[in-house]
Parts: structure tokens; C-alpha cells; sequence
């Protein structure tokens, strides 16, 4: 499995679904909740799913409307600690058991979510 097999394998259809089901533990999560904009959270997952469908075979929509990722710079206004990240790790995987995508893929974006939020980590 490479990576632009994903996307051709899950489609638009499987990152909006894993991605809604992320997001939709975020309000409620007390680490998370306040985190991110409460008032443009349909903002934040359109983002979130536009980078993974690009970065994963699909669109680059997320760089024509963006730009450059940058995912650590762009995330230096968040005060990410190990108990932050670790909490971020737990929905997304949580979405994934959920999602009921092919398993070879789960397990390939399991680990690459794991690693990528490792290198999100901005605080002690
Ligand atoms: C480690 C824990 C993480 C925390 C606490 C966190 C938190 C946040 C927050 C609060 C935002 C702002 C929401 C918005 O308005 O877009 C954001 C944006 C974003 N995050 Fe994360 N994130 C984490 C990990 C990750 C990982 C692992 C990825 C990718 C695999 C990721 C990808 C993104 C993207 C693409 C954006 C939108 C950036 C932009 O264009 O402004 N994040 N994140």
C-alpha cells in the first residue's frame, strides 16, 4: 500500500466520513473542545479532510486554497502537549475503528496519523 493508493481506494467519500467522525467528538472533548473554533468547526474538518485527500492521491485542494502545509507551524498557536496529542490520537483512532475502511488502509493511516501527531508537539 503507497499512499496514493488511498485515496483511488477510499475516495472523497471515506476521508469525509472518517474526518466527520473525528469532528464529531471534538465539542464535547475536554482537552480538544477548546482548542478548536467553536464558531467555524465545519471550517476546521473541511481543512483537515482537503489536506489528507491531497496529501493521500486526491485534489490539491487543500494547497491551491492554503497553501503549503506547514502542519507545525500552523499549529504553533496550540499549546500541544504529550497529553493533548496523545487525546487527539484517541478520536482519531476511535474514527477509524468506526469508519470501516479496507484494513490495510486503516492500520497505513493509523500509524501515519501517529507519527504526524507526535511531530505536532509543542509543549512539555
Ligand atoms: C497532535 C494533536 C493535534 C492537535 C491538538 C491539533 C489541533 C488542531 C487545531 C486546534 C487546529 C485548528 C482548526 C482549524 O481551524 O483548522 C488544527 C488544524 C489542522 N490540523 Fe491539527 N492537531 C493535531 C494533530 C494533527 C495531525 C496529526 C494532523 C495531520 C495528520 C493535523 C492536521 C491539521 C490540518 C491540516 C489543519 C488545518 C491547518 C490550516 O490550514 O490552518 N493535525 N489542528
Amino acid at each position: 500500500m503507497d499512499d496514493a493508493q488511498i485515496y483511488a481506494t477510499i475516495g472523497e467519500e471515506g476521508f469525509q466520513r472518517l474526518v466527520g467522525l473525528f469532528y464529531r467528538q471534538v465539542p464535547t472533548d475536554d482537552i480538544l473542545g477548546r482548542m478548536y473554533p467553536k464558531d467555524d468547526l465545519a471550517g476546521a474538518e473541511q481543512r483537515l479532510r482537503d489536506f489528507l485527500v491531497g496529501r493521500f492521491g486526491g485534489p490539491q485542494r487543500y494547497i491551491e486554497e492554503r497553501g503549503h502545509p506547514r502542519l507545525r507551524m500552523r499549529h504553533a498557536p496550540f499549546a500541544i502537549d504529550p497529553e493533548a496529542r496523545d487525546r487527539w490520537m484517541e478520536l482519531m483512532s476511535h474514527a477509524l475503528d468506526e469508519a470501516q475502511l479496507p484494513a490495510d488502509v486503516t492500520e497505513f493511516l493509523r500509524e501515519f496519523f501517529d507519527g504526524v501527531a507526535t511531530m505536532m508537539i509543542n509543549r512539555a
